[in-house]
């Protein structure tokens, strides 16, 4: 008997929800929003698509903590997305208080749950919500590096006319446009992808991936959520069948490439009971420059966060 909770009916929350259901691996999803009936209307929508696509997890929206009593994981993806023009990290005075407001509610119903961040500025939401919840580290931690290494293959599986499916890549850093793709680690079916490609298309590919992100807001007027609320449900379902997949995710540094308390993606394996391991990688002195690099960025972004003392 499983139950997620996903807070945040918007777009990213509800195809959260929607996959899910899809994967037919939960007993139950709870989707939460300060908008009530935005979050009932998505519920029973999706929830009259199981007839059709065969599935039994059921859906339930509601604005009432008390439902999500119990929660085995908590996606976060409450907040506001950006508009063209902003970055990320002009979200932060709003989305602070939201994903802080919402982990202690959370944590009132849930002794010990498994939180995943979804909401922007990522890295430091994801350690506001580590700080408010006092949880272990292990049990919370954020989505961004599925995504982002996501539209990495993507890009490069219609530059190379192969299938998405054949393409592996690592990507590490802050969840903004100094993250760091990493070509080293970067095959096809096995192949090292720079027997395949030559350098400056990959370093064109590599530089519209650090941008993905603000070219679907140009195109959309608003932020992706196809692939985010996909990106979510896969570390939902890498926890709740204990696979130990491997995924760059936001996690907590305590050490690991010379960084210490602060949230920044890297790889780590996802098991049941959260974060079972974090990798550390052989970076050579190029890659761990601009992930120093990355980190610097996260770390001011951080600051604005400790100054508005919501902790
Ligand atoms: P949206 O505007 O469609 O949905 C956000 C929802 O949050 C709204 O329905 C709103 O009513 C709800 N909300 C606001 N305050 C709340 C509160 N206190 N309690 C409960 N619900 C509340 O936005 P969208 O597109 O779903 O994006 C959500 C967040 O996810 C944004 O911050 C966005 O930047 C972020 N995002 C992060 C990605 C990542 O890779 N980490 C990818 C895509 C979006
Ligand atoms: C994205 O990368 C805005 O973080 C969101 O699509």
């Amino acid at each position: 008997m499983s139950k997620v909770t996903v807070v945040g009916a918007g777009n990213v929350g509800a195809t959260v929800a929607n996959v899910l259901a899809h994967k037919d691996l939960v007993n139950e999803v709870v989707l939460l929003d300060i908008k009530g009936d935005l979050a009932r209307g998505k519920a029973l929508d999706s929830w009259q698509q199981a007839p059709i696509d065969y599935y039994s997890t059921s859906l339930i929206g509601t604005e009432d903590y008390e439902k999500t009593a119990n929660s085995d994981i908590v996606v976060i993806t409450a907040g506001i997305p950006r508009k063209p023009g902003m970055s990320r990290d002009d979200l932060i005075s709003t989305n602070a208080k939201i994903v802080s407001t919402v982990t202690e509610s959370i944590m009132k119903y849930s002794s010990n749950p498994i939180i995943i961040v979804v909401s922007n500025p990522l890295d430091v939401m994801t350690y506001a919500a580590y700080k408010v919840s006092e949880l272990d580290s292990s049990r919370v931690f954020g989505m961004a590096g599925i995504l982002d290494t996501a539209r990495y293959r993507a890009f490069l599986a219609t530059e190379l006319n192969v299938s998405p499916k054949d393409i592996q890549a690592v990507l590490m850093g802050g969840h903004g446009d100094t993250m760091v793709p990493l070509p080293r680690y970067t095959t096809v079916s096995g192949i090292p992808v720079l027997e395949m490609i030559d350098e400056a298309k990959l370093d064109a590919i590599v530089e519209r991936t650090k941008k993905g992100g603000g070219e679907l807001v140009k195109l959309m007027g608003t932020s992706a959520w196809y692939a985010p609320g996909a990106a979510a449900a896969q570390m939902v379902e890498s926890i709740l069948r204990d696979e130990n997949r491997i995924f760059p995710c936001c996690a907590r540094l305590t050490g690991q490439y010379g960084l210490n308390d602060m949230y920044l993606g890297v790889p780590v394996k996802l098991g049941k009971s959260g974060i079972t391991q974090l990798l550390e990688l052989q970076l050579n002195d190029d890659e761990m420059r601009l992930l120093h690099n990355s980190a610097e960025h996260v770390r001011e972004v951080m600051e604005t966060f400790e100054g508005m003392a919501i902790v």
